[in-house]
């Protein structure tokens, strides 16, 4: 199989209609702190066996098609011994990695943030792919503030994702190219949309320049909306109309899929609003959809509390975020269906 034919297989088993991604690439502190909510302990077993409940969960197949793992993740098993890629494989879930190395400061740039991580990538891509992953996932981080994202910002943050996405494509692995505007702040959502739409457009610039083939990368965007200490809130409906105008003004039709993170939303809000997106534009040249870490695990982690005997119930809790985040890719979510439980 050449390159190309992989990455096409790759992207027609991971762009399915009713399905998305899941997100579960928690970092070791990340993670710690996610457990620490529930008072449990990070320990390597905790989190292998927190893992496998995830990837484990029956049902989930219909409406997840990818998993984006952390790298540790590659390595461990399920209870049966089966390696936890090898568990998604059988269930026709795509393995991804999250590739980062994680961000900081920009220097000389002062609240600009930049990701680090393209040191030794190829090789790191090779032995993650000789472990099972077909796809990767980078993201950049942009606060908002009253000067940031400089230009400076924005254009060093887009350099960051297009080499990250050349070195996935010439390696057959498919790139998420992942840019999230923060909702931290009180800026209004005309400020949000104006930052979003000049950090994508110098995404795709970048990607032109490094020869990244659109037909063969997934873009995982934040929503348009309101800083979370702004004094109103916006409708779904709101927050859809302006993300599809930035997204029609920013995002070519050749890029097959947008895969939405949730970035702190409630799991009921993320779902509402991809639901508003799919009614809005039932005929977009992309699909949309989701690539959820939190608006997918949080009741999955507050029903789980570490407990063996709620493995079951924290396994439905799953499935039903999965089916609701399916449907709103479809446009057919209705708010109602947040009662019925996750069988019906
Ligand atoms: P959230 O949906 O919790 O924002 O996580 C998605 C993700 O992958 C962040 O990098």
């Amino acid at each position: 199989m050449t390159v190309t034919d992989e990455l096409q297989a790759t992207i027609e088993q991971m762009v399915q209609p009713g399905k998305g991604i899941l997100a579960a690439d928690e970092s070791l502190p990340t993670i710690t702190k996610r457990f620490a909510a529930i008072t449990i302990e990070a320990t390597k077993d905790n989190r292998r066996a927190y893992r496998a409940l995830l990837f484990t969960a029956p049902g989930i197949e219909e409406y997840i098609s990818g998993v984006i793992a952390f790298e540790e993740t590659l390595t461990q098993s399920s209870a049966d011994g089966t390696p936890l890629p090898e568990v998604l494989a059988q269930r026709g879930i795509v393995t991804g990695v999250n590739v980062d190395k994680g961000k900081g400061p920009l220097a000389l740039s002062p609240g600009d943030i930049i990701t680090y991580g393209l040191d030794g990538l190829a090789e790191r891509m090779q032995q993650y792919k000789s472990q099972g992953a077909r796809f990767a996932k980078w993201r950049e981080v942009y606060a908002i503030t009253e000067r940031n994202p400089t230009v400076l910002g924005i254009t060093a943050n887009a350099e960051m994702l297009a080499r990250y996405a050349a070195v996935c494509q010439e390696q057959g692995i498919v790139p998420i190219v992942e840019a999230e505007v923060l909702i931290d702040g009180d800026h209004s959502l005309a400020r949000c949309a104006e930052v979003t739409e000049a950090v994508q457009q110098e995404i795709f610039h970048a990607l032109h320049r490094h020869h990244v083939v659109l037909e063969h990368m997934i873009f995982k965007p934040n929503m348009v909306m309101p800083g979370k200490e702004h004094p109103v809130r916006a409708s779904a409906a709101e927050i859809a109309a302006a993300t599809l105008q930035v997204f029609r003004r920013t995002i070519p039709a050749a890029v097959p899929s947008i895969n939405f993170l949730s970035g702190g939303l409630s799991p009921e809000e993320a779902t509402a609003n991809l639901n508003a997106m799919n009614a809005a534009l039932p005929d977009a040249h992309w699909a949309l959809s989701f690539s959820y870490g939190r608006a997918l695990q949080q009741p999955v982690l507050q029903a789980w509390r570490g407990q063996a005997d709620n493995v079951v119930d924290a396994q439905r809790a799953l499935l039903k975020r999965a089916r609701l985040n399916g449907a709103a890719s479809r446009g057919e979510y209705q708010a109602n269906d947040e009662s019925m439980n996750s069988l019906s």
